[in-house]
């Protein structure tokens, strides 16, 4: 997914389709991602670094407990990372650290930036950012001085309890501050542990992407595009007269700039660069694209942040359905369509906006429901026993896409009591190497 969003950048990837690149997940948490990256890439190295001992772990427990060699979890702090030993990355991700760290901390980081990503390398950032937060700021100030308990979590639940009584009883600052008021919603229906550690943080501080970009550039990395895939298409992201102003700007980072405001962005996925080779046309157009979901579930429309685009007509009929019996380039389906890549390649761009249609790793072929199966990785087995679940869906590895698969908290019981599953879901949970004949 990363490397896609780099082509839409006019960005080759890091290394060749197919040859093992090195991963650093920097704030790993508990390593859950590159334990299931480490057995959706066998032949790749992962390290992780995390400053909590009770993270690290787990990770190496998980790894462990799923026989993976390719994975190693680091415990300590960015700031001494010349200690490490670690390699130099062709990808290196950020989720949750960059707005949670103090000005010395990412100093050093930009230091590990400049130093261990790979020429042509990538660097993933997910971030708390502006102006989206700011109406937010007095909210988290409250939280930290209203309850004075010892224990933080409780603390969140007595805080939680007095604001929306207030909010209730219709407080002007929740009616002037939407965006407060929603964030005090979502709060309320979040793990209490959750929020405190989101509150109680000690260096809360969300970052304007201008500053970030100023940070990566010291370390020799420029903007690429958003691993929010929408927003590398304003047109679709924003209001029509938004996307214009947006559009009109030619300097990106003003750009940037301007969609923040427009969007009243409070998190973005930012993927940078290291100077590397330019998009490779012609590679691009023979990646593989498959279907996540069996193509009879794949819905008609497209959520958009304002509104749902319709895909129920052509040319996006006709790609569906080429893509029910397995992957296909962009050259494949431009044949089988009859028609212009660009049209084909255009139409791919708008229905991966959807998650049902993703570039694979690797390709696939369709294929009938198994009659008999089982569960196919170790890592899968191993997760259905112990499911890591996000929003109502568990988490699985399904290596053919190079990524996760979220399935239904249902889909997870038909898994597990081995009920009947409707046939087309059996073929394509094949298909994705979640399950195999047995
Ligand atoms: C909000 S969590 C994000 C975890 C994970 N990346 C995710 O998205 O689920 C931030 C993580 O960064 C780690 N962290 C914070 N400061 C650190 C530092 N100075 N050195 C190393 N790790 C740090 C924390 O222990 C925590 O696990």
């Amino acid at each position: 997914m990363l490397d896609y969003v780099a082509a839409l950048g006019g960005r080759a990837p890091p290394v060749g389709r197919g040859e093992a690149f090195t991963y650093l997940d920097l704030g790993c948490g508990d390593g859950f991602t590159i334990v299931l990256l480490a057995a959706i890439y066998p032949e790749c190295r992962f390290v992780g670094v995390d400053l909590d001992p009770r993270h690290v772990e787990r990770g190496r427990a998980l790894a462990a407990a799923v026989s993976l060699s390719n994975v190693t979890l680091i415990e300590g702090d960015f700031a001494d990372w010349r200690r490490f030993d670690l390699p130099q990355a062709h990808y290196v991700a950020l989720h949750g650290v960059w707005a949670w760290i103090s000005d010395a901390t990412r100093a050093a980081l930009v230091e590990l930036l400049a130093d261990r990503v790979a020429p042509g390398g990538f660097v993933y950032l997910g971030y708390n950012t502006l102006p989206g937060w700011a109406a937010a700021a007095p909210l988290r100030r409250f939280f930290l001085e209203w309850a004075q308990g010892s224990d933080a979590v409780a603390n969140v639940a007595e805080t939680l309890r007095k604001l929306r009584e207030m909010k209730a009883q219709g407080a002007e600052y929740f009616v002037q501050n939407p965006v407060a008021a929603a964030l005090l919603d979502d709060w309320a229906k979040n793990d209490p542990r959750y929020v405190a550690h989101e509150i109680f943080s000690p260096h809360w501080s969300p970052q304007a992407f201008d500053s970030v970009a100023s940070d990566l550039a010291r370390a020799g990395l420029d903007w690429v595009g958003s691993a929010d895939l929408v927003k590398n298409f304003p047109q679709l992201a924003l209001k029509p007269g938004l996307a214009a102003l947006v559009a009109a700007e030619k300097d990106r980072r003003r750009a940037e700039r301007l969609r923040d405001f427009a969007a009243n962005t409070r998190f973005r996925r930012d993927l940078f660069a290291k100077p590397g080779a330019p998009l490779d046309m012609a590679e691009f157009e023979m990646r593989p694209w498959g279907l996540r979901v069996p193509v009879e579930e794949a819905a008609p429309t497209i959520p958009l942040p304002n509104g749902r685009l319709d895909v129920s007509g052509e040319p996006f009929r006709s790609i569906r359905r080429a893509l029910g019996d397995g992957t296909k380039s962009i050259v494949e389906l431009a044949r089988l369509l009859g028609a212009p890549k660009q049209a084909v390649a255009d139409a791919i761009q708008v229905l991966s906006l959807g998650w049902q249609v993703a570039p694979f790793a690797r390709p696939t072929k369709g294929g009938a429901a198994p009659r008999a199966w089982r569960i196919a990785t170790p890592v899968n087995r191993h997760l259905l026993d112990h499911p890591v679940e996000q929003g109502g869906f568990a988490l699985f590895a399904a290596p053919p896409t190079g990524s996760a698969l979220a399935l239904p908290k249902p889909a997870l019981e038909m898994l597990r009591k081995k009920e009947e599953a409707p046939k087309r879901r059996l073929a394509k949970w094949v298909e994705l190497g979640l399950i195999a004949p047995a």
